[in-house]
């Protein structure tokens, strides 16, 4: 069983700041690091270290030959990357002292998707094959759109989410929904996290949903069953690529035939070690490393 991420790549530029800058003020960093990230690269890398067999679909520009290195060196297939002559996304982010951020995406080759790659890249589907995709890279509603004519599986991490997929995206398309509470209530209208659910499951009756809810851990819902789990308190150094990390492992679990509590016990633990490291890509553990983690818990 394989999963094949339809993903951005971003060259990380994380500067370590006191505070985040308000509007009108300039802050000076105390800390600048180059690191790979980008939501589908982040996923890739979790998806593989969780181990399942992982394929990274998408463009990589001119500079980033670091991130081809770094999706290689974590077990992740690159054979569907297409290398481009325009530079790589990138991303500014900082980083404060209590771990929050804040990020500016530059898409960059991450927009060079077309419709003739996601038709080829669709072609090599086999069966069993689950697709992933992001909201960081072009053709994202397209390629929803095939997966639902063709019957593949398409699970959606709608981050960064935006308006226009309301109108865009085929949400019928999709078998797992990713999603924390803010996109939740953007997408359903509704507040509660039950509430959100709910009101999914009216609408698409054969979505499974999986609904961060931050501190307060994680609500999963299908038709069948409603199942939380709680989140692992850590301290946060830097919780850029946290969600991602969750996403991968996951998914990750469940093609490797996890049940669904020990899917999301799986994914907030691997979620929480990543928050205690600075930097997106280079803190998402290995499944070894969750498994000693959960020990005793
Ligand atoms: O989810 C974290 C990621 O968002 C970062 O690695 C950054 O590249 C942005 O895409």
């Amino acid at each position: 069983m394989r999963i094949l991420n339809f993903g951005s790549l971003n060259i990380d530029h994380v500067y370590r700041v006191d505070h985040i800058s308000a509007p009108g003020e300039t802050v000076t960093d105390l800390e600048l690091q180059y690191q790979a990230g980008g939501k589908g690269l982040n996923q890739s890398i979790a998806l593989a270290k969780s181990g399942v067999t992982t394929y990274h679909v998408g463009c990589v520009g001119k500079d980033g030959g670091m991130l081809l290195s770094l999706l290689e060196q974590a077990g992740v297939k690159t054979d569907y990357l297409k290398p481009v002559d325009e530079l790589n996304g990138h991303a500014i982010i900082q980083v404060s002292k209590d771990g929050q951020n804040s990020i500016v995406i530059h898409k960059g080759s991450n927009q060079a998707i077309r419709k003739e790659d996601v038709d080829w890249c669709l072609e090599q589907v086999q069966p069993g094959d689950l697709v992933l995709t992001q909201n960081e890279t072009s053709q994202v509603p397209y390629l929803a759109e095939v997966c639902r004519q063709k019957k593949i599986p398409l699970a959606f991490n709608p981050s960064p989410f935006t308006s226009s997929l309301m109108e865009e995206f085929p949400f019928e398309a999709v078998t797992y929904l990713l999603i924390n509470e803010t996109e939740g209530q953007q997408i359903s209208g509704r507040m509660e996290p039950e509430k959100i659910v709910d009101m999914l499951l009216e609408k698409y009756s054969n979505m499974r949903i999986v609904l961060t809810l931050g501190a307060d851990g994680v609500l999963y819902a299908d038709r069948n069953c409603r199942i939380r789990q709680a989140a692992f308190p850590v301290q946060a150094v830097d919780t850029t690529g946290a969600g991602d990390t969750f996403t991968g492992f996951f998914l990750g679990s469940v093609l490797q035939q996890r049940d669904i509590q020990t899917a999301l016990r799986n994914a907030c633990a691997a979620a929480a070690i990543s928050v205690t490291g600075f930097g997106a890509a280079v803190s998402i553990p290995t499944m070894q490393r969750v498994e000693e983690f959960l020990e005793g818990r």
